[in-house]
This record gives structure tokens, C-alpha cells and sequence, in this order.
């Protein structure tokens, strides 16, 4: 047993597009428990803080820009293995070539060069869950 938690977001285009429910109920159908949740509208500071391993690269000011476009829900979403698990829930990070099946796969448009706009972000570690859960939660 290794029970975890990871911060999960329904990023503003999964908001938008009346899909937050359909991801909770992914979530909650996988047995993830959902600690805490809430509605975030991220000021850049907090943004420049949660991405900040990517300052500096190309998407970086329109990924900033796309995720202060609305409002995001955070969850802090526990379980065994959940920071795998949901990452696996949530498909690879380009929706385009995300599988059938996942998060990303199932309703991520094509948008050529909107990769940004992917509905969902997960940690990829557990000290990143720690951080980035300090970010969104007080
Ligand atoms: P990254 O951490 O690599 O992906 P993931 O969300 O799967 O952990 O990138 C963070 C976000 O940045 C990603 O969800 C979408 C955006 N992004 C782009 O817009 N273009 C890119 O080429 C990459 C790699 C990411
Ligand atoms: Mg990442």
C-alpha cells in the first residue's frame, strides 16, 4: 500500500466546457477519495509558481495566459498509487495523441496548436504533489 495525495486541476477549458463532472465521476468511479476542492481563479503569481520547471520555454506565456482565460477547479484527490494513477487517468499531455479512453484522449480537441488546452493537470511526482498542493491549498 503506498497512499498518496496529488493535486489534481480541471483547467480552464474542462470548466468551460461543462466537463467537470465528468471528470469527478472518472475520479470517483477509479475509488480516488477527494480530500478538499475547490474553484480557483490563479493570479499569475501563483501560476509562475505552479509552472515554474517551464519558465523560459516557448508555451510558457500562452500557458499562463490560457490558465488565468477562467476559473479552474483544484482537488486534493488521495489514494493508493493516485499520482500514477490519475496521470494515467488523464492520458499523455498532448491531446492529439492522447489514447481512447483517457481524460485527454476521450475529449481533448484537436486544436493544432492549442496543446495547452489538454482539461486536466495532475503532479508528476510526489514531491511535486507537495509543492504544488501548497500552491492551490493553504
Ligand atoms: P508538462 O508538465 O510537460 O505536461 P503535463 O501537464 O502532462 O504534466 O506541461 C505542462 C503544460 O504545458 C501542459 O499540460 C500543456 C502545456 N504545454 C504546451 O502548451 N506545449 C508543450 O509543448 C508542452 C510540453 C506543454
Ligand atoms: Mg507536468
Amino acid at each position: 500500500m503506498a497512499t498518496e495525495e496529488t493535486l489534481v486541476l480541471v483547467k480552464p477549458d474542462g470548466v468551460a466546457r461543462g466537463l467537470t463532472g465528468e471528470i469527478l465521476a472518472r475520479i470517483e468511479r477509479k475509488g480516488y477519495a477527494l480530500v478538499d476542492m475547490r474553484l480557483v481563479e490563479p493570479d499569475r503569481e501563483r501560476l509562475e509558481r505552479h509552472y515554474a520547471e517551464h519558465e523560459g520555454k516557448p508555451f510558457y506565456e500562452p500557458l499562463l495566459d490560457f490558465m488565468m482565460s477562467g476559473p479552474s477547479v483544484a482537488i486534493r484527490l488521495a489514494g493508493n498509487r493516485v499520482i500514477e494513477g490519475f496521470r494515467s487517468l488523464a492520458g499523455t499531455t498532448d491531446p492529439t495523441g492522447a489514447a481512447p479512453g483517457t481524460i485527454r484522449g476521450d475529449f481533448g480537441r484537436d486544436w493544432g496548436l492549442a496543446v495547452q488546452q489538454n482539461l486536466v493537470h495532475g503532479s508528476d511526482s510526489t514531491e511535486s504533489a507537495a509543492r504544488e498542493l501548497g500552491i492551490w491549498f493553504d
